[in-house]
């Protein structure tokens, strides 16, 4: 779905009203493209910014944003989401908080602008996005897979936040309470670090993200150069009003060329469509 929002005529303390804006910043988290408005003379006799664009303005944008659309169309991008779960046995498993909500609304947003954009998922109570081709897994291994048979991509982006051990001999029958002794864990593959590090079919763009509790910024650095990111998306998972369960994120990103962007609390859709711009400028 194409979502473009012409700006219609009104005077200027209108659109400087608060529900006004409040209004509008809700399009732009949606994802809409606004146009306008200008400054101008106005119909109520008042210069100042409230003019609707110029037909030919508002025919130039649309036209722009649907060559933006067309051109985009030959990129693929892949996205992981949400957590992992790891069987102890057939009722039991390992697993974390994460929603999956922040890697479901990349994948909007990358469907939204024209990409091919598949999304491989863990278990989340989320509705799968209109025109993204998702592949639900359960475990790390499955993920893995998934990701690997879902390649070459020119960008990938490992939003999931894979459970970082397996049980090493997971039992086929409920195991009786009585019965559990010490559990054997093992690690499960790194998939960004495997991908990036040791596949021939690394992406152009690869994106990691770090979920910490302290020292965001050398943790995030460390991520980078280990698992061989282009960029870290770094969020402090400590924090009640972002993050995992939440509707909003607050993210410094860390570019491998050493340089760091510190952006501000935003909805994960804002956070989002943000993401799949720098994509987006990054890839052309
Ligand atoms: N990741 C992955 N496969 C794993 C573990 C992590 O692909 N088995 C990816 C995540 O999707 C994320 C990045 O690696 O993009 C960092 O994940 P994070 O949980 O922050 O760090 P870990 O590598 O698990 O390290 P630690 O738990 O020690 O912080």
């Amino acid at each position: 779905d194409k979502k473009i929002f012409i700006a219609p005529a009104m005077n200027g303390r209108m659109w400087e009203n608060q529900s006004n804006k409040e209004n509008l910043k809700k399009l732009v988290d949606f994802g809409y493209e606004i146009i306008g408005p200008e400054a101008g003379d106005m119909a109520c006799g008042e210069f100042g910014m409230g003019k609707m664009s110029e037909p030919a303005t508002i025919i130039n944008h649309i036209n722009n944003y649907f060559k933006k659309l067309e051109n985009n169309k030959k990129f693929k991008a892949l996205v992981t989401a949400g957590p992992t779960h790891e069987y102890l046995d057939p009722v039991r498993f390992i697993t974390n908080k994460s929603s999956g909500k922040q890697g479901y609304e990349i994948a909007r947003s990358l469907i939204e602008n024209g990409f091919d954009t598949t999304l491989i998922s863990g278990p989340t109570n989320l509705s799968p996005v209109k025109g993204v081709n998702l592949i639900k897994i359960k475990s790390a291994d499955e993920m893995l897979n998934a990701t690997l048979s879902n390649l070459p991509t020119d960008v990938a982006i490992f939003s999931a936040a894979v459970a970082d051990f397996k049980v090493k001999d997971k039992k086929s029958e409920k195991i009786k309470k009585n019965k559990f002794s010490e559990l054997n864990l093992e690690k499960n593959t790194d998939i960004l670090g495997h991908i990036s590090n040791h596949n021939s079919l690394r992406p152009k763009l690869v994106v990691g993200f770090a979920a910490e509790t302290t020292s965001l910024k050398n943790n995030s650095l460390k991520k980078l150069s280990e698992k061989n990111c282009d960029w870290i998306i770094a969020n402090d998972v400590s924090r009640d009003d972002i993050g995992f369960e939440s509707d909003f994120n607050q993210v410094s990103i860390f570019y491998k060329n050493n340089s760091e962007e510190n952006l501000p609390r935003m909805r994960k859709s804002s956070l989002a469509n943000e993401i799949v711009n720098r994509i987006i400028s990054q890839l052309n």
